[in-house]
């Protein structure tokens, strides 16, 4: 049988499987299947055969494919940004709508209630959080991770405290840290609060009616190309409120025409409001 390109294999896993890959930038995509090839040690045709009869192996197959890193208060200066001039703003409104899109084990969801509550809005926050990734979608839910792997996080917290917020709560007031058996886990009143999601952004709706305050999408839309990048940042808009903002990465940008549609602060977007009507 005559082995099948990357571009097919991608093209038949979306025909065959829930999942499409197809739009994912070609260089990062190339670089996960061969990996998943010399791991496996199946071609590609093999691995199409199996993952089209096995809905397990998919699964494991989109935990290969996707790239999972995360931090809590990854680049310090959003974060910076939001506590001082984002959230306040929103201090008036009875729920502040946050979505985080490909959240991945959740670092940034808890990252976001941490500052809610040192800004005493926590009991605002309506928060959903999704991820197209079965696995981190779990670990997220429970809030709880290596501590040994994790514990540099603890400075970044208070360095970003010392800045924003000098008397804000120690950092295990919000996690539990156990280094015997090296785990640290988010106290309930934090993993309570968010309600996440098995969602592809690629491939399904947007799966929420109400509107956002604040979109993450941090360090996922690198992963696509930039003709999907603009087709989901096109969503976000729609999806946000007038005057709110989308956060992305310190590596990424808007593209082609939504770029006009948002005004950029570092790595804020504000939804550009006089575009409001171009939609309706
Ligand atoms: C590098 S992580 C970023 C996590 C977090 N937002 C951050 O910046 O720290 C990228 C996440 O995007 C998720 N992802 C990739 N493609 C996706 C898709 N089509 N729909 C939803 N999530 C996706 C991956 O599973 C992964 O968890």
């Amino acid at each position: 049988m005559i082995n099948i390109t990357h571009k097919e294999f991608l093209q038949e896993l979306s025909k065959q499987t829930p999942y499409d890959f197809c739009d994912y930038s070609d260089n990062s995509i190339q670089r996960r299947i061969h990996r998943i090839i010399q791991e496996s040690g199946l071609n590609l045709n093999e691995l199409l055969a199996k993952a089209t009869a096995d809905a397990d192996f998919v699964e494991r197959l989109v935990n290969d494919i996707t790239v999972n890193t995360t931090e809590l208060f990854r680049n310090q200066d959003v974060w910076e940004y939001l506590y001082t001039n984002v959230m306040p703003k929103l201090k008036s409104k009875k729920n502040i709508n946050v979505w985080h899109a490909g959240c991945s084990t959740g670092q940034e969801v808890y990252s976001n209630l941490i500052l809610l509550n040192e800004l005493d809005m926590l009991d605002k926050a309506n928060v959903v959080a999704s991820d197209i990734n079965n696995w981190v979608v779990k670990t997220a839910k429970d809030g709880e991770y290596p501590f040994r792997f994790n514990a540099q996080y603890i400075d970044t917290y208070n360095q970003l405290m010392s800045k924003i917020k000098p008397n804000a709560n120690p950092f295990e007031y919000y996690f539990d840290i156990d280094k015997e058996s090296d785990k640290m886990k988010a106290k309930n009143f934090l993993t309570d609060i968010p309600k996440f999601v098995k969602h592809d952004l690629v491939a399904e709706e947007m799966p929420f009616y109400q509107k956002f305050d604040i979109i993450f999408c941090r360090n996922v839309l690198i992963y696509f190309n930039p003709e999907l990048q603009v087709k989901i940042v096109r969503k976000f808009f729609d999806k946000l409120y007038d005057n709110g903002v989308l956060i992305l990465g310190s590596h990424e940008g808007l593209h082609g025409f939504v770029k006009t549609h948002f005004v950029k602060n570092g790595m804020v977007y504000t939804k550009n409001k006089t575009f409001h009507l171009t939609y309706k």
